[in-house]
């Protein structure tokens, strides 16, 4: 039973702890989210998450387990792969069980480089992530790690790729970034790794509920593995999976586990079982044709207002703001937003002067408003407010409208 009823036995027991989820409760409720990596999931995916087969071990897999009553587990499990599968189409293999997106990369990376392999991938500062070769970042430490940027419009340059690709001679190629709003050429990737014999993972944790509906083009069935999280378009519980060509799935399967973890979070496999029943309904695809649609217009309405984008716009649910020309930090729009009502991001913009905790850049996303059910008419009210605070205004000002779109556009 969660907090979500009020004869939850949480608020009898614990109400320290009840206090504060209370409290995140309302937070969410009275606050605009657009930051790219958050979405509100489903009271199902909820349900599930927090359901006692989180009392049970289970590691292994369906049917290979090292504890003994399993079964349950392990029809959870296959379901939540079958359904995988089938969101997936041309997917040869899935595994269900990284508890996040990072946990995921970092297991294929040593399925597919081995410890201390070279490996190649976007750097943070030009949209990447950590978890892609960053110094700061296992995945930084344990290979050897190569990074790639984009170009003075902020688009990947295939030719900057092949050129460090060849200079290195990586295993693995990455594609995939956490703050890249345009459609990536998986081909062109497949194409270049192949030239060195490496392979090609493409990290999907943003655009994956987008690729999922069919909505920008994706890796699979080109990339030799594919790693995603669950939480952020795909609208799941937290976590991760990893998806996987025939040749290289035991490698993967084996790396996650006993690799990278010990017992799977049964719990939040049950919830991206939900998650991805959910995403086989007519109507995520409806969905998630609104995403990307409201972010294009998200995208437009801030260019009107005089604000620059990176890239000049988007191909999907991410809106990457250039904040130089006004002169403010994406640090202080972050602080102006959240007086406002509204969660943003603070991220750097490619080649950023300023340090990662300040930066010049706001990145935005459209894919939790777009589950409230914001359309045009409240996007463009939204990027009136962005638009308010970057220039300066008291954010005060803002909270009404904020407060009447969060009063009529309710979480699910
Ligand atoms: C591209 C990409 N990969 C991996 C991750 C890591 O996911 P997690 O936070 O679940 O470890 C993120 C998170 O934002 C991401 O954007």
């Amino acid at each position: 039973m969660s907090i979500d009823t009020p004869t939850s036995p949480l608020r009898h027991q614990d109400p320290e702890v009840a206090a504060w989820l209370d409290r995140e409760d309302r937070r969410q409720r009275t606050t605009l989210t657009l930051i790219a990596s958050e979405n509100h999931c489903s009271a199902a995916v909820r349900a599930a998450s927090a359901s006692r087969i989180t009392d049970k071990y289970a590691e292994g897999y369906p049917n290979r387990r090292y504890y003994g009553g399993c079964e349950v587990a392990d029809g959870i499990e296959e379901l939540a792969r079958q359904r995988a599968l089938q969101l997936f189409a041309g997917a040869e293999d899935a595994n269900v069980q990284p508890h996040s997106g990072t946990t995921a990369n970092l297991a294929a990376l040593v399925a597919l480089a081995g410890p201390g392999g070279r490996i190649v991938g976007m750097a943070l500062k030009a949209g990447g992530h950590l978890s892609h070769g960053h110094d700061r970042s296992h995945t930084g430490m344990l290979f050897q790690a190569r990074q790639y940027g984009v170009d003075g419009k902020g688009l990947i340059d295939l030719d900057e790729v092949r050129r460090v690709v060849r200079e290195h001679q990586p295993k693995v190629l990455i594609a995939g970034g956490s703050s890249y709003a345009r459609n990536i050429d998986y081909a062109a990737f497949a194409a270049i790794a192949r030239e060195v014999g490496a392979r090609l993972l493409a990290d999907v944790a943003h655009p994956a509920g987008l690729m999922a509906a069919g909505i920008v083009p994706s890796p699979v069935g080109i990339a030799d593995v594919v790693t995603m999280t669950t939480h952020k378009t795909l609208r799941g519980p937290r976590g991760g999976m990893i998806l996987a060509k025939k040749d290289c799935a035991k490698a993967i399967h084996s790396a996650v586990f006993p690799g990278a973890q010990g017992g799977p979070l049964v719990q939040q496999i049950a919830a991206k079982a939900v998650a991805f029943g959910e995403a086989l309904q007519p109507d995520f695809r409806a969905y998630q044709q609104k995403v990307k649609a409201n972010a294009a217009w998200l995208a437009e309405c801030l260019v009107a207002h005089g604000l620059d984008i990176v890239t000049g716009g988007t191909d999907n649910h991410i809106v990457l703001v250039d904040l130089r020309r006004f002169d403010v930090t994406g640090a202080a729009v972050e602080e102006r937003a959240l007086a406002a009502g509204l969660a943003v991001n603070k991220n750097a913009i490619p080649d950023d002067p300023r340090p990662p905790m300040v930066t010049s850049g706001l990145r935005l996303g459209t894919a939790a408003v777009t589950t409230r059910g914001f359309g045009r008419d409240e996007i463009a009210k939204v990027a009136d407010v962005v638009v308010g605070l970057v220039r300066g205004n008291d954010p005060e000002r803002f909270r009404p409208v904020v407060h009447d779109l969060c009063e009529h556009f309710p979480l699910p």
